[in-house]
């Protein structure tokens, strides 16, 4: 595991071919295996391929979603708000899994947020994808992950480059504070 995130990257720019549907099933089964708060499952996956919606999906928010319209997959994350009230964390452990699985696949990824990013001053990037997806009004939009084999080569961020100073023994701060 530790191995896998040594070498993992944001990857943005994928080759033509497709997932095999083998590897399409095992990215299934990674994400129906992501723990839920109280094992409530909130969540609804949508595995996308067909380019012209892979287009309409990549013009979501005016920025940092134009790679999707190229990636071979995109897996689309909702959830039904009213079925667990940590819906939020329930995504974000979903659609990391999904990329650490894809990683150990040989697999590239990034992660594209929808929540809280708008479409246009009239349309939140939420609402778009509903609508581009049809999905119901009550289905919250978490983010999307794009996938596909990498395209560009990246190097795992060296050791170095951590920030271990965020990392505290016992209290915050280094040294950390004397209170009782
Ligand atoms: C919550 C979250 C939201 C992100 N949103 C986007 C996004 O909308 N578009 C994008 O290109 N990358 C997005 N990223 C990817 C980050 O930019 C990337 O993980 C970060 O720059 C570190 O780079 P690395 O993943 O290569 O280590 C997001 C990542 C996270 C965890």
């Amino acid at each position: 595991m530790l191995e896998m995130l040594r070498q993992r990257r944001s990857i943005r720019q994928f080759e033509t071919r497709p997932i095999p549907e083998a590897l399409q099933a095992h990215l299934e089964e990674a994400l129906l295996r992501a723990p839920t708060s109280r094992n409530r499952r909130p969540w609804e996956f949508i595995f996308v391929t067909d380019p012209a919606l892979q287009q309409r999906l990549a013009a979501c928010k005016p920025h940092s979603a134009d790679f999707v319209a190229h990636a071979p997959l995109t897996v689309v994350i909702a959830a039904d708000e009213a079925t667990c009230d940590v819906w939020i964390e329930d995504c974000a452990i979903a659609a990391i899994t999904l990329q650490y699985t894809a990683q150990t696949l040989g697999l590239g990824s990034c992660w594209v947020q929808v929540r809280l990013r708008d479409h246009d001053e009239n349309t939140t990037a939420e609402q778009y994808i509903r609508d581009t997806l049809c999905l119901p009004p009550h289905y919250r939009v978490s983010a999307m992950v794009a996938l596909g084999y990498p395209a560009e080569q990246k190097q795992g961020v060296a050791q170095s480059a951590l920030t271990r100073s965020k990392i505290h023994r016992d209290r915050f701060g280094t040294p950390p504070c004397t209170k009782p």
